[in-house]
């Protein structure tokens, strides 16, 4: 599935994208409770509304953040972003998994478990590398890293599933 970017005007700062973190986390945890109490309804329509936005919050990063990062001449910055796009693979390599029955791995708790500990490792690298840089082009220019790199995502990226 390939998603259009429409929402990508909200994400102006470094802040917004960790703001998304939390509210990812948060969705997963609710998910992993009304998977709990076989609530599979309401956890299938979590599900959805999640993935949708977990795979808009990355669609962004990588059309508009990791190419200019990459490009930006910070140390490592290139070997980083292939790091990140290495995890947003794994994670949707989990998404795909678990979505081919859904029923059966939420009620696994290891497998919401592994998908919340690969989401936080990602979330932490992002918080040390890509967002301070991101942060920190907003400050020094009123350029927008967004509207720069939006049109140019890396060569040989095939991520999203179609
Ligand atoms: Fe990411
Ligand atoms: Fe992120």
């Amino acid at each position: 599935m390939h998603r259009s970017c429409k929402e990508n005007t909200k994400y102006q700062t470094a802040a917004q994208f960790i703001a998304d973190h939390e509210n990812l986390e948060q969705w997963l945890r609710e998910i992993a409770v009304r998977a709990a109490t076989s609530k599979f309804q309401e956890c299938e329509f979590v599900w959805s509304a999640f993935t949708v936005q977990l795979e808009n919050h990355m669609e962004v990063e990588e059309q508009a953040l990791f190419s200019n990062f990459a490009q930006s001449g910070a140390a490592g910055a290139a070997a980083t972003v292939q790091a990140l796009l290495a995890e947003h693979a794994a994670i949707c390599k989990q998404l795909e998994a678990m979505e081919s029955d859904l029923r059966h791995h939420l009620k696994q708790h290891d497998e919401v478990q592994s998908l919340l500990a690969l989401l936080r490792a990602h979330e932490q690298h992002e918080q040390e590398t890509l967002y301070p840089w991101f942060a920190a082009q907003k400050g020094a220019s009123s350029a927008s890293a967004l509207s720069g790199g939006a049109s140019t995502p890396l060569k040989g990226v095939v991520r999203w599933r179609n």
